[in-house]
């Protein structure tokens, strides 16, 4: 009998908070990634939905009495920094906010044993030994959550395959097979509901490896590959990174570059990064020596990118567009000074600057806005070079409906005299000076 010794609601619900997926998602993967730490070859999903459970079970190396009992111990952890995807001895406890109950049974060597845990109180968790329940009959673990929500998406199969293979993406590609050959000699397959999930081979889009060397290596310390696609949903564009198969981050943003086509995709693996997971496990460290190699990764990283984007002309890697964009600017500078000494250059050089596209302005909006007030011109705005938009400062808009609206009053008064709608302005006097009492 044993007792979790923290706040833990509070403990737990923070640490929820800093984690960026989904509450259920992070449990699923936190319960994987501790199979994949221990060295399983085979991890079996089991949904029911009668009993609202959610069973993972797994072929790794099990635990010992002592390391079970220590599993129930927020920030405990048994594993050194870089040898796998947990160390922070946080992931399987987030389970705790989403269960009645959990229940972990493992063997090892002669070793067969089992507690019961749940969330009491805000301030217990109190877990007991029990009798293993026949959860695994071979060596390994397998953990049971009793799902307070029966509706929840943990016992969904389909949810569950969906965010495996979203998490573990490289596990399902044979193009990582060698590199990650190293991590899990034996490889990787996932069942759910006895169901094996199928692995990928690389699809109809086109694909251009990328690897990294580090230093002297030999070995490349860094593989993937960016695809090009046709069309590609916005959520599956730009880089993922991943650390022993468990993709960590996507998007081009993380990478500091932004190619112009969207429909780019890529997978790059870092087996060093394990080492440089934070807390959450779901972004990097950036301080400190471990910082450092994050940093040297991403750097080069951003530089095989660049040049493959390059090779496929999208030259827009992270300096490219701002050294045209100096170009524009100097040339306009330039015009305007000859603008001074030719005046009649200057209309030309207006209209010439008050056409823009949208994606520069989007870009350099600040500039542009200066410039709108600075000057008082509109600017057109071009999308795919035809013109689309017009964009103005709001007193030069508000001067120019003032003026609209004294063209219309004076159109309208000669639309009236064109119809014979007049009358002598004497009579109109008159009227005015008897309804306002005006003297002669
Ligand atoms: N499936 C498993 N197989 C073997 N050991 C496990 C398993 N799940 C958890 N453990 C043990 O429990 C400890 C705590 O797990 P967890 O809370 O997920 O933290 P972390 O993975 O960060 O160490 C792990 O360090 C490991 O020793
Ligand atoms: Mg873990």
């Amino acid at each position: 009998m044993g007792e979790t010794r923290v706040d833990l609601q509070h403990l737990l619900e923070d640490l929820r908070d800093a984690y960026t997926g989904a509450l259920e998602e992070t449990i699923l993967t936190e319960v994987v990634a501790n199979a994949l730490d221990s060295g399983a070859v085979h991890i079996g999903l089991f949904t029911n939905r009668s009993d609202s459970t959610l069973t993972i079970l797994d072929d790794g190396r099990g635990m010992q009495r002592r390391e079970l009992a220590r599993y129930h111990d927020v920030a405990a952890s048994s594993k050194a920094r870089g040898e796998g995807i947990g160390s922070a001895g946080v992931g399987i406890k987030l389970g705790l906010l989403v269960s009645r109950e959990v229940v972990t049974e493992t063997r090892r060597g002669a070793t067969h044993v089992a507690t019961r845990w749940h969330l009491a109180s805000r301030h217990r968790a109190p877990w007991k030994w029990i009798t293993p329940p026949g959860l695994t009959d071979s060596r390994g673990t397998a953990v049971r959550l009793t799902l307070s929500n029966q509706l929840s998406p943990l016992l969904d199969p389909g949810y569950v395959e969906e965010a495996i293979r979203g998490h573990f993406a490289p596990l399902f590609d044979a193009a990582f097979d060698e590199f990650l050959g190293r991590k899990y000699p034996r490889g990787v397959s996932f069942r759910i509901d006895g169901q094996e999930l199928a692995r990928l081979h690389p699809g109809a889009a086109e694909r251009a490896p990328i690897s990294i060397r580090l230093g002297r290596r030999r070995t490349p310390s860094a593989a993937g590959f960016l695809e090009r696609h046709t069309f590609l949903e916005a959520e599956r564009q730009g880089l993922a990174i991943s650390t022993f198969g468990k993709i960590i981050k996507r998007g081009w943003d993380w990478l500091g570059i932004s190619p112009p086509t969207s429909h780019i995709s890529g997978l790059i693996e870092v087996p060093d990064l394990a080492a440089c997971l934070t807390l959450s496990k779901n972004d990097f460290i950036r301080t400190g020596t471990r910082g450092a190699t994050y940093l040297a990764y991403r750097k080069a990283i951003q530089e095989v990118v660049s040049q493959q984007l390059a090779a496929w002309g999208n030259a827009s890697g992270a300096e490219a567009r701002p050294r045209v964009e100096r170009l524009e600017r100097d040339l306009e500078r330039v015009l305007e000074d000859l603008a001074d000494d030719f005046p009649l250059l200057q209309s030309l050089v207006d209209l010439a600057n008050d056409i823009r596209s949208l994606s520069e302005f989007k870009r350099n909006t600040v500039d542009l806005l200066d410039r709108l007030r600075r000057t008082g011109h509109p600017l057109v705005l071009t999308i795919n070079g035809k013109a689309e938009l017009v964009v103005q400062d709001a007193g030069a808009y508000q001067a120019l409906l003032d003026r609209v609206e004294a063209i219309e009053g004076i159109q309208r008064g000669l639309a009236d005299v064109k119809a014979g709608r007049t009358r002598p302005a004497r009579q109109v006097f008159a009227r005015l000076r008897r309804k306002h009492g005006i003297p002669r």
